[in-house]
Formats: C-alpha cells, structure tokens, sequence
C-alpha cells in the first residue's frame, strides 16, 4: 500500500479504540492515513491518539473555518486513495444510506468521488434489525463496500454478529480495493495475477482480478459438520475450515457473490462474503437448496457421512456404553449433481489417507460432480496452512506443487472464471 492515501472516518463504538490498531497497521504497510473522528467517536478515542499514530491533524469539526478555508471538506474528502468508515455505527450507516450531511463525517462521505469501505460494528440485535440490514443493502447498491461484522462475544455480553472485523482483515480489504489492476504494478503483494500452476499462468485471460466472475454467482460449503449425539455431545472431524474459506475470499476477490456455508468453525468471514453458519449435514444441505440458482458450486466441507438419533437428554455414565443408532447422511454433493437445477460448474474436494488420485477419481465419477480437488491429508495434516492437491477433471489429473491454502484458492478462482467464461 505504499504510498497510498487513506482517509480514515471513526465513528462512536467501543470498536473505536481498534481504529488506532488500524491506523498502526496502515502505516506499517506504506500508507498515509488522515483520520476523521465523528462527536461520539471522541466519547471512546481521543484525537490526540490518532494524530500520534497517524503523525496527521485529526479532523473533528465540519464548521472550522480555518481548515474551510484551507482545506474545505470536498478536497479532503477527495484527496484521499479511499474512504474507510471503522467503526461503522448503525447510526452512521443510516445516515449515509438516508444522504444526510449534517456533521463533517457524514458531508465529506457525500461528497466523496472516491471508493468507501464501511467496517461495521455494533450490538447483534441492532445489525440484524431490518432496518440496518435495509440501509445496508441500499449502501451496497449505491456502490459502497460494507464488510460483514465477525461474530462472537461482544462488549454488551450479547453473542452473535456485529463485531468490528479485525483490523487485519479491514487493512486487506483496503489493500484490495486501492490495488489498482490495471496496473499491476500497482498491485500490492498480489500473487493472483502471477499465479503458476504447472507451467500456466494462472492469469491466462488478462483480466481484472475484481472483474473476473462479475455477474456469477457461487455456493461454497466449508468446515466440519457436528452430528449431535446428546444435548452436549457431538460427532465431529478434525476440518479446520481454512481451505474453503479462502476459496470463499478468492472467489468474492475476482468479483463473484458468493454464499458460503460454513460448519462450525471460528474464522473470520472473508471480505465481500454471505456467510451462513450450520452444524449438521441436513442443515447443510438445506442452505445449499436454499441458496441455488447458483453457477457453481465448490463442496469443500468435510461432511459427516453418518448421524445418530440424538437423545433427548445427558447420556449418563452409569448406564454404560451407549448404542447409538446410526443413520445415514444425505450426500448433499451427489445430491446437487443430480438436482434439475444443478449449477453448470461442481467441484469436489477429497481429503484422502491414501492413493489419493485413485480415490478421488473414482469419487468424481460416482458423484457425478465435474471436478473434484483431491488432497493428500496423511501428508498435509488436516487444519494445516499449506495444501498439495490434484485437481481431477474429465481431461485428467493435474497435480499441483505444494502451496498455501490462499494461493491454491486464488489458482482454483481462475480456473472457474475460465470454465464459466
Ligand atoms: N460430501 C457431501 N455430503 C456428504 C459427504 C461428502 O457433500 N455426506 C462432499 C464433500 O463436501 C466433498 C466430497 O463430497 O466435496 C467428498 O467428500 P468425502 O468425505 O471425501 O467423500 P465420501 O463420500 O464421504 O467418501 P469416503 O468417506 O468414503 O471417502
């Protein structure tokens, strides 16, 4: 991000104090940062932090007319490479979505003829009330990027979505959004563009990497599924999620919309992404119904292939061993090959012990599915950062060397954006 202007606008949250993680972050990785704090943002960090972390003047009030005159809030809101709005308070996001200009904040947003990334943050039932979720949509129709809030506890004692992304990941999406892939060389640290896998360039048909699945639409199922066998227990397996949702992020990163359904797992949703969390097989399967028509489809949870009738109540020592009663899962991947509606483009995944090729070839072909990614898990243990797959197709088996999770999902993009072309 070197050399990259970022106007950062601070909205009133107990999220605001990870604003100044942000702005430490930014900075570290090139960027200049001119930070924006709204009245109630200064109730939960001061502009004097800010100014120190970003070595800028912090802007707080739209009628200085010192600044007007040197500096009026059309050329500062202007000036800048991108707008980011982190915390993003309800409120503020209201007020963006209504066009109300009525403090510095909120004018030089309207003003802006540059990008705006919104980081949200605020209490779970206030992000899922309809009108928040109404003025978001109308956010994200106006052409503004809202990342999706992390889940988990939050400063209210309340559990569920809302939680300001962590700064990381917001540096990212900024990094994404400044990258300028007309210019690759403006393209910080992105290895998408060069990705070689087995001789080709991952980057055969020179397109944008935000442009690439424009207009798709693409189903990614993710991570364990929990099969209950009481009220707390559960049949689980040791998938740590990690492959799928970096699918997920490539996907969304070459311009698909994307729905990911994610098993049980604690990672951060990938930016750009619809998320929707399960536990069972059946669950699983019914959001994938729920969610096509879709143009692919990539089936990278690790599926329970059996449940058990779960009982009613704690199973309890002193009976002795349980007999659970087995049932069979729905193989939700078979499934949707053989649906009326099937996307044009399935893939498998494969975690194999052994003779993985052998294994997943066959798998492909019993499942009806028209690529299957194959790994070798004795080799690269399950929940690892790395991966070495053979992607299997009907014209054969390409293995590819051992890579990161990431760069194989941004290899695997490319090649979906070239079988949907
Ligand atoms: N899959 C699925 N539903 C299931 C089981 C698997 O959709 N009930 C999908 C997985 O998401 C993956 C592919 O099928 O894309 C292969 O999963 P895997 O567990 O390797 O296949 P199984 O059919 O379970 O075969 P086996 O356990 O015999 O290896």
């Amino acid at each position: 991000m070197n050399g990259k202007r970022i106007l950062l606008i601070i909205g009133g949250g107990i999220a605001a104090y990870k604003s100044c993680e942000l702005v430490r972050l930014l900075r570290k990785q090139g960027a200049s940062v001119r930070c924006v704090i709204t009245a109630s943002g200064q109730k939960f960090v001061t502009p004097m932090s800010l100014a120190a972390l970003s070595e800028d003047k912090v802007y707080t009030d739209l009628f200085d007319l010192k600044d007007e005159a040197e500096m009026g809030h059309i050329q500062l809101s202007r000036q800048a490479d991108i707008v980011v709005v982190a915390p993003a308070t309800a409120d503020l996001m209201a007020r963006m979505a209504a066009g109300i200009a009525d403090d510095l904040a909120t004018t030089l947003l309207l003003a802006t003829d540059k990008p705006v990334l919104c980081a949200p943050a605020m209490n779970v039932r206030m992000w899922t009330h309809p009108a928040t979720q109404r003025n978001i949509a109308t956010l994200r129709s106006d052409g503004i990027t809202v990342l999706d809030p992390d889940e988990g506890p939050m400063a209210c004692g309340e559990f569920g979505p809302g939680r300001l992304p962590e700064p990381e990941a917001i540096a990212a999406a900024i990094s994404r959004m400044v990258s300028n892939p007309a210019h690759p060389e403006l393209v910080e640290g992105s290895s998408f563009l060069g990705t070689e896998v087995k001789g080709k360039s991952a980057a055969s048909t020179g397109s944008a990497q935000s442009e690439l699945l424009k207009g798709t639409h693409i189903i990614v199922t993710a991570g364990p599924t929990h099969e209950p066998i009481d009220p707390v227990r559960v049949i689980a397996n040791r998938s740590s999620g990690k492959q799928g949702f970096a699918i997920a992020g490539a996907l969304a990163e070459a311009g698909a919309k994307v729905t990911l359904i994610a098993g049980p797992v604690s990672l951060p949703t990938p930016a750009g992404v619809t998320r929707i969390d399960v536990e069972t097989a059946r669950q699983m399967e019914a959001e994938v119904t729920a969610a096509l028509p879709a143009d692919a489809a990539i089936m990278v949870a690790a599926v329970a292939d059996w449940r058990v009738d779960e009982a009613p109540s704690k199973l309890k020592k002193e009976a002795g061993p349980p007999s659970l009663n087995w049932q069979k899962n729905p193989d939700i991947l078979a499934g949707l090959c053989a649906a009326p509606n099937r996307p044009k483009l399935v893939i498998g995944f494969a975690a194999e012990t052994e003779t993985a090729v052998e294994h997943a070839t066959a798998k492909r072909l019993r499942k009806g599915c028209d690529w299957i990614v194959a790994n070798d898990v004795s080799v690269d243990k399950m929940g690892g950062e790395q991966n070495r797959v053979h992607l299997i197709t009907d014209a054969g088996t390409e293995s590819w060397d051992r890579m990161d999770k990431t760069t194989i999902a941004r290899a695997l993009a490319q090649r979906i954006a070239d079988a949907l072309a």
